[in-house]
């Protein structure tokens, strides 16, 4: 069985199997979707909205809690979408602005362009580099902490496990 899902603000409707969780449907448009964590809930790279049918979705797990609390740009509608899979109809799903920064190698060729989106923390979604800004070697520097916290991060949650 499939269910119809819409994605905002691209006004694209789609067919999702049923259980199968929203990355994989992001993923199968070719959405640009970083997924840092592999889908295991532990970045906020694959974070969006839910503006509508947030009771079709399977419940929050204790992980993606976890990771919620840590995303300063998380709301009461986010979930993480490689840990939401679709049960019901109905759902409405609105992907943040901007993408997500991968690797320090991405941006160090970007440095002295303007930044064409803006470039959120993979963590905690902040905008690390707003739209038309220049981006700079301070921003590498500030990416290096990043990923020391990126990895810090996830070995204690896989310690806590
Ligand atoms: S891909 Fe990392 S939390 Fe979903």
């Amino acid at each position: 069985m499939a269910k119809v899902i819409r994605l905002e603000p691209i006004a694209e409707e789609m067919e999702v199997k049923t259980n199968s969780n929203i990355l994989s449907a992001l993923l199968s448009k070719e959405l640009h979707v970083l997924k840092e964590c592999g889908g295991r809930g532990m970045c906020a790279t694959c974070h969006v909205y839910i503006k509508d049918g947030m009771e079709s979705l399977s419940p929050v797990n204790r992980r993606e809690q976890r990771t919620l609390e840590v995303i300063t740009t998380a709301q009461k509608t986010s979930r993480l979408a490689c840990q939401a899979h679709v049960l019901g109809e109905g759902i409405v799903i609105e992907l943040p602005s901007g993408m997500y920064i991968n690797a320090i190698e991405d941006v160090e060729s970007l440095i002295g362009r303007r930044a064409e989106q803006e470039l959120l923390h993979p963590i905690t979604g902040d905008v690390v580099v707003e739209t038309g800004k220049l981006i700079t070697r301070s921003i590498i520097n500030q990416l290096k902490e990043t990923q020391f916290q990126v990895g810090e991060y996830m070995s204690r949650t896989t310690d806590a496990k």
